[in-house]
């Protein structure tokens, strides 16, 4: 559908075929990652399913969710060599950047998608030649896995470090590859989606809240404003912090 639109018949590259197949059904469901959580939250509301996909994908799209395959490609653009890796690890140390598809909320000992996925990656990396991205990619691993900061924080490559090198060697453009999270993530966000709609205990999404701002703040009445900026602004400043300093937020 993407390449071969006007051929009658099209038979796919076998590894490449197995390669998508392995790709969505390691997708295909994560129990209550930020999108899942969208589609019950929303379905929850008892909107229609195209709806609360639509909130899941929107969740998705997101650069620390399925996006992150996204701009792994584009970090492994702007590195560009080997040898620009350690001046991207320093930067990533000093708080500047992320390193994309890294870390994971729940995996603290290496991801175990992103292990199928590097075996799938050299699968098909047979097929379609190999890719100085991927080995950029591999390098960027073994340096980071030896670093002690992400040893220490237990940051391990993720289900997103490898896919969007493999979508790329597939001739998928790089718009694509959420769309291709997604498409794998449907079953299970519709599976997720259904079993709270046939719970006959769920009950609407609705978190609490814990209020912890200011109290009563002191304003400049409406009327004053104009007159006010004529006089000392600092000084009703001042006043006003006075009134209501600020408190830090738990
Ligand atoms: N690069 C550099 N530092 C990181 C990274 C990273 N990718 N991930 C976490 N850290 C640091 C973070 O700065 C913090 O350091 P410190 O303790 O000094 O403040 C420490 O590790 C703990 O991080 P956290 O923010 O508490 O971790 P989290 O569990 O809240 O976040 C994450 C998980 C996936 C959002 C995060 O690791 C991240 O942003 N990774 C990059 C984006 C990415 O690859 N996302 C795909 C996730 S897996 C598949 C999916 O959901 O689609």
């Amino acid at each position: 559908m993407m390449w071969k639109a006007t051929e009658l018949k099209y038979d796919p590259d076998p590894v490449l075929e197995h390669a998508l197949d392995v790709l969505f059904i390691l997708h295909a469901d994560h129990e209550q990652n930020c999108s899942a959580n969208a589609m019950r939250a929303v379905g929850s509301s008892e909107a229609d399913p195209f709806s609360a996909a639509a909130a899941a994908i929107a969740a998705l799209y997101g650069p620390l969710h399925g996006g992150a395959n996204e701009q792994v490609l584009r970090m492994l653009r702007e590195i560009g060599s080997p040898e620009n890796i350690p001046g991207f690890i320093a930067q990533v140390k000093d708080g500047k950047k992320k390193l994309m598809g890294f870390g994971h909320r729940i995996y603290k000992n290496y991801d175990p998608r992103a292990r199928v996925i590097r075996q799938i990656a050299d699968e098909v990396f047979k097929v379609t030649g190999t890719n100085p991205l991927l080995d950029l990619a591999m390098e960027l691993e073994r340096i980071a896995l030896e670093d002690d900061y992400f040893i220490s924080r237990k940051l391990y490559p993720n289900v997103d470090f490898y896919t969007g090198i493999i979508y790329q060697a597939m001739g998928f453009p790089v718009e694509m590859f959420p769309v291709l999270f997604a498409i794998g993530r449907m079953p299970g966000w519709l599976a997720q989606w259904e079993e709270g709609l046939l719970d006959p205990e769920q009950k609407i999404a609705r978190p609490r809240q814990l209020y912890t701002g200011y109290d009563e703040r002191s304003y400049v009445p409406m009327a004053t404003r104009s007159a006010a900026q004529d006089a000392d602004v600092d000084a009703i400043a001042a006043q006003a912090a006075h009134a209501a300093p600020e408190r830090p937020l738990r």
